[in-house]
């Protein structure tokens, strides 16, 4: 028995599974250890690399992998490079199977490879071995077992309902439609390369959130409308596809609508009372909507957008103006400045004069 093997079964110990352990190295292929062979203990996201490639390359791509290293995460005054130890559980998981999953149940923190954040088995990892699969009768080295929770919201809320998104959720359209978390944030890809049992059809583990233009960018429409002769512009933003609150409960996060109106040089036209707040990251614009979960400190309500329902900014349009231009800016900060948004979506057309 070599160092690495004595390593792993004594950290299987934990699992209670008395099988080969799997070294976590990167350099082996499905080939040579062969898909039929004896079963393999798994552990690391390395020690499915041989066989389920794609699906690591994903999940590497995805926030999953960083939240333990997620500067925004240690930053002094977020977790502090996690010396508070109420940041861990979420962050660098224990496999929830492995403690139930039941309505209310809080993660556990994981004591080895934290750096893995939420890693393959914080989701799959089941406290008899083997993985958890949503399909049944397969048959493979890491011993999948069909497991009906996989394809529930139940298994996101352990971490992810800390902020109600499971109960705006359930109250949302999509839910109604039998839509849960994985439906749109795994969305089904072919897997037809190197993957173990390809050609089939997989899930994506990218986990695209707020972040991803297109994936978020799909989530609203916008409508404008003149009354008034002209004289009043409205414009309506509605969450047609989050399946929740948009922007989502993150704190963080803000979506701001801006309408500028332009007279016939290309310049702003003067701001009306009443409109055009000002405040950091809310600098430009003639009139603006801000849509967040503002810090618990700040006491102010919430102005998110519950899923299927819509919002409106009305402003006036005076005589002098020529265009307007209708703006969409997603920042993963609230202070964050119109220009530094992460991504933003822009319209614009001619007044009536
Ligand atoms: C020695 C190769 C091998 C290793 C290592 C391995 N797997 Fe698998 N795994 C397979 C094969 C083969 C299948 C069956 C694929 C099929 O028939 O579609 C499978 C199936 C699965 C499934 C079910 C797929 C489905 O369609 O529902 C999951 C989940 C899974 N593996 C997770 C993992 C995780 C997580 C690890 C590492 C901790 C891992 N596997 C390590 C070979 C492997
Ligand atoms: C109950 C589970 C849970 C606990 C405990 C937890 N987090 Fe999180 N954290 C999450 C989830 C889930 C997300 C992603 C949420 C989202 O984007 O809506 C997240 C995201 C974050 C983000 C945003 C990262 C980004 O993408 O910008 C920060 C910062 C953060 N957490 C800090 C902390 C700190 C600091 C603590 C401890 C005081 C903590 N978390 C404890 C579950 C948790
Ligand atoms: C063990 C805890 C845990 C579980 C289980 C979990 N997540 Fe997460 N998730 C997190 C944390 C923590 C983050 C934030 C990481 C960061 O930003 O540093 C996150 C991030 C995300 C993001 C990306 C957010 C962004 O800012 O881009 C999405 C989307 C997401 N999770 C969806 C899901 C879905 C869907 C499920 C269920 C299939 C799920 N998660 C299960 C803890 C978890
Ligand atoms: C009908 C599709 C749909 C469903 C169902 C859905 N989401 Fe989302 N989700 C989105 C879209 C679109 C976004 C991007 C816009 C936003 O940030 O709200 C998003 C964003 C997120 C984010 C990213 C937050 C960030 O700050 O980047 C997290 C985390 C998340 N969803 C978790 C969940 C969880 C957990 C569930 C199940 C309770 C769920 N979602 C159900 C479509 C959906
Ligand atoms: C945040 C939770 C989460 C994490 C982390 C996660 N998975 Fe999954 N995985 C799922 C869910 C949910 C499904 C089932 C989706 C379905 O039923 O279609 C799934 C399906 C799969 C499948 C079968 C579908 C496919 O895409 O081929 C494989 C194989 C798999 N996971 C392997 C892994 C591996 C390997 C890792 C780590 C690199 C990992 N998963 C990390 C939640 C997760």
């Amino acid at each position: 028995m070599n160092a690495r093997l004595v390593t792993g079964l004594v950290l299987l110990g934990a699992f209670g599974a008395a099988l080969v352990f799997w070294p976590d190295t990167d350099d082996r292929t499905a080939d040579t250890v062969g898909k039929s062979g004896p079963n393999v203990a798994i552990a690391s996201p390395g020690s499915c690399l041989p066989c389920h490639a794609e699906v690591v390359a994903e999940w590497r791509q995805s926030m999953h992998s960083q939240a333990f290293t997620d500067p925004q995460v240690r930053a002094p005054d977020q977790s502090d490079n996690f010396r508070k130890p109420e940041c861990i559980p979420c962050h660098a998981a224990e496999p929830i199977f492995s403690y139930g999953i039941e309505d209310g149940t809080r993660a556990l923190a994981r004591t080895a490879r934290r750096q893995d954040g939420i890693d393959c088995l914080s989701c799959h990892g089941l406290p008899q071995g083997g993985v958890a699969s949503s399909r049944t009768g397969l048959t493979a080295a890491c011993q999948p077992v069909y497991e009906a929770k996989m394809q529930t919201d139940s298994l996101c809320a352990p971490c992810h309902n800390q902020h109600d998104t499971h109960v705006e959720w359930r109250a949302s359209p999509a839910a109604e439609r039998g839509e849960t978390c994985f439906t749109c944030h795994m969305p089904p890809v072919k897997r037809d390369g190197s993957e173990a049992g390809a050609p089939r059809a997989g899930r994506d583990h990218r986990f695209l959130g707020g972040r991803d233009h297109d994936f978020a960018a799909s989530s609203f429409t916008l409508a404008h409308e003149l009354t008034d002769d002209g004289r009043q512009l409205s414009v309506t933003i509605t969450n047609t596809f989050a399946g929740h609150n948009l922007p989502t409960d993150s704190r963080n996060r803000a979506l701001d609508l801006v309408v500028t109106l332009l007279d016939a040089r290309g310049a702003e036209v003067p701001k009306a009372e009443g409109v055009g707040d000002r405040f950091p990251g809310g600098e430009t614009g003639t009139a603006r909507l801000r849509f967040r979960n503002p810090y618990r400190s700040s006491g102010d309500p919430t102005t998110q957008i519950p899923a299927g329902e819509s919002r409106t900014l009305t402003l006036p349009v005076p005589e002098t103006a020529r265009k307007a231009v209708i703006e969409v800016f997603y920042k993963l900060q609230p202070w964050i400045p119109d220009s530094e948004a992460r991504w933003s979506e822009r319209q614009e057309f001619e007044l009536p004069g």
